[in-house]
């Protein structure tokens, strides 16, 4: 793990439709609103060339993409955002707040795929130079009812069949399960702004405010 890291990592996940972006956003307004230094962005993402790893990711048309080509990408993604923005800001102070980050290939690729877990840490662990999350938010909703909620206009990986997303969240469930002082799982069954101030309590908690 990096040293001089002085901010806060914080990763919201969750299957398809599970509202963890707008979860992320409203903490992003929080956290400004109290003027706390922080940055929200997205995975695969957040910069350039993230941002260009991201459209061969989720182009439909990619359809012969091999399951280790799928990994390794998702994992430069991430490790161009590591180094080029949340170490920095880490470093700097700023609170991070992610949209997705190393569970997801634990378990879109992992669980989903069927790529070794093992494999996908180890990768991990240099892509990401060691930086695991301080605080991570499962958004929990039952498979169907989360794909109900996309849009029309569904990417490569939202197109999978309903039981490759059921395995999504089993994946999910198992990584709370397995690190309960990090993970929080939080029921998608109330309304946003209800669920926000589930969140909001722990990310107080979190932060000491
Ligand atoms: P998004 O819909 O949350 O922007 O994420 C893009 C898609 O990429 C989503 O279907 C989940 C998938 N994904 C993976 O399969 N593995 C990963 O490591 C990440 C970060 C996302």
């Amino acid at each position: 793990m990096e040293k001089g890291v002085k901010g806060k990592f914080i990763t919201f996940e969750g299957a398809e439709g599970s509202g963890k972006s707008t979860q992320a956003q409203m903490v992003c307004k929080y956290l400004e609103s109290l003027n706390k230094p922080v940055q929200h962005i997205r995975e695969p993402g957040g910069v350039k060339i993230s941002e260009s790893i991201r459209r061969i990711l989720l182009n439909v048309n990619n359809t012969r993409m091999t399951d280790e080509c799928e990994t390794l990408l998702y994992m430069a993604a991430r490790g161009q955002l590591v180094g080029e923005v949340i170490l920095p800001e880490l470093k700097k102070g700023t609170i991070v707040l992610s949209d997705r980050y190393l569970d997801s290939t634990i378990v879109y690729q992992g669980y989903g795929n069927g790529v070794d877990v093992s494999t996908i840490e180890t990768i991990g662990a240099f892509a990401t130079k060691g930086l695991m999350p301080d605080f991570t938010f499962i958004f929990d909703i039952d498979a169907e009812k989360g794909l109900s909620r996309t849009g029309r206009t569904k990417d490569r990986i939202e197109l999978r069949s309903l039981n490759y997303h059921k395995k999504v969240r089993k994946g999910y469930l198992e990584l709370a399960k397995a690190y309960p002082e990090r993970i929080v799982l939080i029921e998608v069954d109330k309304s946003k702004e209800e669920i926000f101030e589930i969140v909001r309590e722990h990310i107080n908690k979190i932060l000491g405010l």
